[in-house]
């Protein structure tokens, strides 16, 4: 009677699903959203096909466009109209991101979260002030500690403006804390900070820099971001964030860092976030498109087996097409 263990009995169509160890649901689900403030009309993002940028005023159809699908939550992310060395429409009242978070949070049910950074707002490109000449010289970055102040009334305008929870994403260190301090002192203790805290200097970020006009004017996030090959030092980093406050930790990119997703998990009782980037979308729809891969397959996959690393929360270009094809599997 050789084998006596067969797995394959628990693999049939109706005793699979019982045994499933991991699952994917709408609710864990964050699409970003991309608000335009140069322009009127809805542009499409040729690098993140299906994806646009829009105008301020169609923020809150797109918005429940993507509630519609059964996706909850949304990232909001700016283009402003102008941009300057110290990035100051990141943290104006009427900035992009404030004015379109004031339409959403009034006129829909969505939770809004908000990237903190000042990437798309500064003129060099770059997430936060510079020393002076660092566009000759490669040795110079940004001011951590200058740019924490820029931060904090990003974070702080958001809230005002009614976002339910803020995703700082520029590497700075302590920006968590200063973040933390400049919501508790505006009378926003209740505003989560979902912290980028594992955020690596990644090849994968290509696509959003063309959708959120950010890539940097000279140099590269190498002084900031994390380096791809350091995995003990990701713990480290996402031990300050929750020393600072952090409620939600997230990894980014997703798929290349799995690893790191599981640790992240391991070490801390906290939520963890990963990232399915812009990069991870594209290459999926560049191969599909020639017919070489299953695009819903392969996008579905892509997000469980970041469940299965140990995320709870997945941000990701597909969620409203998966969000989609869950409910249509009921
Ligand atoms: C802003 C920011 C970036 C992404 C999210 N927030 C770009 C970057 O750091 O270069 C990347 C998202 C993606 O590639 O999908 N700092
Ligand atoms: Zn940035």
């Amino acid at each position: 009677m050789f084998p006596t263990h067969r797995p394959r009995r628990l693999r049939t169509d109706g005793v699979r699903p019982l045994v499933s160890e991991t699952d994917l649901s709408a609710s864990d689900l964050i699409a970003p959203v991309f608000v335009d403030a140069t322009t009127d009309e809805r542009v499409a993002i040729e690098s993140m096909p299906g994806h646009e940028r829009v105008p301020v005023a169609e923020a809150v159809d797109r918005v429940e466009e993507a509630l519609a699908t059964g996706v909850e939550a949304v990232m909001v992310f700016g283009i402003p109209e102008s941009k300057d060395d110290a990035g100051s429409r990141a943290y104006a009242d009427d900035g992009v991101v404030q004015r379109a978070v004031r339409d959403i949070s009034a006129e829909t049910d969505a939770y809004v979260i908000t990237d903190v950074c000042l990437c798309e707002y500064t003129d060099h490109g770059h997430c936060g002030v510079l020393e002076e000449h660092a566009a000759e010289d490669p040795t110079l970055t940004v001011r951590n500690d200058e740019t924490l102040d820029l931060l904090r009334n990003t974070a702080t305008s958001h809230a005002e403006a009614g976002a339910d929870m803020v995703a700082p994403s520029s590497m700075t260190d302590g920006m968590v804390g200063a973040i933390r301090q400049g919501l508790d002192d505006a009378g926003f203790a209740e505003v989560p900070i979902m912290s980028y805290a594992v955020k690596y200097e990644s090849a994968f970020y290509g696509p959003f820099r063309d959708a959120a006009d950010g890539a940097p004017a000279f140099g590269d996030r190498r002084h900031y971001q994390m380096d791809p090959a350091n995995r003990r030092e990701a713990i480290r980093e996402a031990h300050l964030d929750v020393e600072e406050g952090a409620d939600v930790l997230m990894v980014k990119p997703g798929l290349p860092y799995l690893d790191i997703v599981r640790d992240v998990r391991e070490e801390f009782d906290l939520p963890v976030a990963a990232y399915n980037v812009s990069g991870e979308y594209a290459m999926l729809h560049a191969a599909a498109d020639r017919g070489w891969l299953d695009l819903e397959e392969t996008a579905r996959e892509s997000l469980l087996s970041m469940k299965r690393a140990g995320a709870d929360l997945i941000l990701t270009y597909f969620a409203e097409e998966i969000a989609e094809s869950l409910s249509s599997d009921r």
